[in-house]
């Protein structure tokens, strides 16, 4: 299958791997671009062809303490003369324990126990089957648009594109609530508060029709792959007094916002609101696959045998955890998260003022999102304009990715300089006057 944006021609040593990719990779994987990656530094990447970009993707918000930090290579070489495998679920380890005792003091005091995996959708999985086990309850809640991975159970809550649903129902017993998305709000307001009640109403509507068999909602504190919607802080916590009014756990997805990405630790801090469950991946790693669900004792009180894994533990993946997650802190990678993203934001409610198809700009931190439209006043969705957009701004060496109808992403990687901020901003306003014209 061929690239959904074919933006440049790709160079010959790439077109020669994408032919070879083609013959031999599940054709299921959703390439945006033409690019063939051959290495990386810092907030750059290389392809194949010696072509350099400005990374405004992170490699899907993997790349939070940069592309090949120094230190997490460092820690990975020195654990490789070691050991890379010790079947943590059967044999006990130091390394997976010294991840988890750094990690819980990173994360709100209550949140002092983790189950260790490999990937986001795992991390999810973990989390929905220790709701169910723990509340011993049938039902789930999540949100429509809403991102949780592609495995049977998280999938069963993930609403947010049809094509990663079709034709692999039946589905676990899960409800979808609306997400709210106050730009485009039913009730015609922009307006946070009436956005905020309006959604919460229908929330309850949906929890209510579980009646007393509801585990938990699941709920991302920014929509990310449904298009970095930035819900109002009210519904967030509404949402937390509903869980404890109808005696349901809150699972909170920070596969994608979490690890400083939006300033804070976790997004859900900056709503003031404290989750039963925590779904960390992604960034937490620095580039190699880990996830971790974390949980107070009390929640995580499943018995031995009820849920394991081959890799969770893995010695490799835990000594990159332990360097990404010391490094974010001594380089205080979310106060610069805060500072480039409210820069950013600064310029970009600039680039909407000046021009027609830039419908709305939101976000926080690093984590933010751009709607193009075909026009302010009627907001039909830009997806044919965001995607030349996205074409041009490649063309001239930022890499974007999309989220949503017709949202540009942006999640560069957290140690971004105001010199790289600013150079991204003006490639992508060239880029969206070049596609207004
Ligand atoms: C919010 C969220 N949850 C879960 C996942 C699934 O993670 P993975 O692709 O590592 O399985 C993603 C992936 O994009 C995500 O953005």
């Amino acid at each position: 299958m061929k690239p959904k944006f074919i933006c440049r021609s790709p160079g010959k040593k790439s077109v020669k791997i994408i032919q070879r990719d083609s013959k031999v990779i599940s054709p299921s994987l959703t390439r945006e671009y033409s690019f063939v990656f051959k290495r990386s530094k810092g907030c750059y990447i290389w392809d194949v062809d010696g072509r350099k970009y400005l990374d405004f993707s992170a490699s899907v918000a993997v790349m939070g303490a940069g592309h090949t930090n120094p230190v997490v290579s460092k820690a990975i070489a020195a654990q490789s003369r070691l050991g890379y495998h010790c079947g943590f679920s059967d044999f006990y380890a130091e390394l997976p324990v010294q991840f988890v005792e750094q990690l819980v003091t990173f994360l709100p005091k209550h949140l002092n126990t983790a189950f260790l995996s490999n990937s986001g959708t795992e991390a999810i999985e973990a989390a929905y089957k220790l709701a169910r086990w723990h509340t011993n309850k049938k039902w789930a809640v999540a949100f429509k648009p809403a991102f949780h991975g592609r495995t049977m159970g998280s999938l069963s809550l993930t609403n947010s594109k049809a094509v990663h649903k079709n034709r692999f129902g039946p589905f676990m017993p899960v409800k979808h609530a609306p997400y709210p998305y106050c730009y485009r709000c039913p009730s015609g307001k922009d307006k946070h508060n009436t956005c905020s009640n309006l959604y919460l109403s229908e929330l309850e509507k949906i929890m209510r029709q579980c009646k007393d068999n509801l585990a938990a909602v699941f709920l991302e504190p920014i929509a990310g792959e449904g298009g970095y919607i930035v819900p109002p802080k009210g519904f967030v916590k509404g949402v937390r007094e509903l869980c404890d009014k109808y005696d349901a756990l809150l699972c909170d997805d920070e596969v994608q916002a979490g690890c400083y990405r939006t300033g804070k630790f976790l997004a859900i801090e900056n709503f003031g609101v404290k989750p039963d469950i925590v779904s960390l991946s992604k960034a937490i790693g620095g580039g190699i696959p880990l996830g971790a669900t974390v949980a107070n004792k009390k929640i995580m009180d499943w018995v031995p045998g009820t849920h394991a894994n081959t890799f969770g533990g893995n010695l490799l993946a835990c000594a990159a955890g332990i360097a990404t997650l010391k490094y974010m802190r001594r380089k205080r990678l979310g106060e610069n998260a805060a500072r480039m993203g409210k820069l950013m934001m600064k310029r970009l409610h600039e680039i909407k003022e000046a021009h027609e198809i830039v419908g709305d700009v939101r976000g926080l931190g690093l984590m933010i999102g751009v709607e193009i439209v075909k026009d302010k006043e009627s907001k039909r969705y830009g997806i044919g304009e965001r995607n030349q957009i996205l074409c041009k701004a490649s063309e001239k060496g930022l890499l974007l990715l999309p989220a949503g109808t017709s949202t540009i992403r942006i999640c560069p990687p957290l140690v971004l300089t105001k010199t790289q901020a600013l150079q991204g901003m003006d490639i992508l306003e060239d880029a969206i006057r070049e596609v207004s014209q």
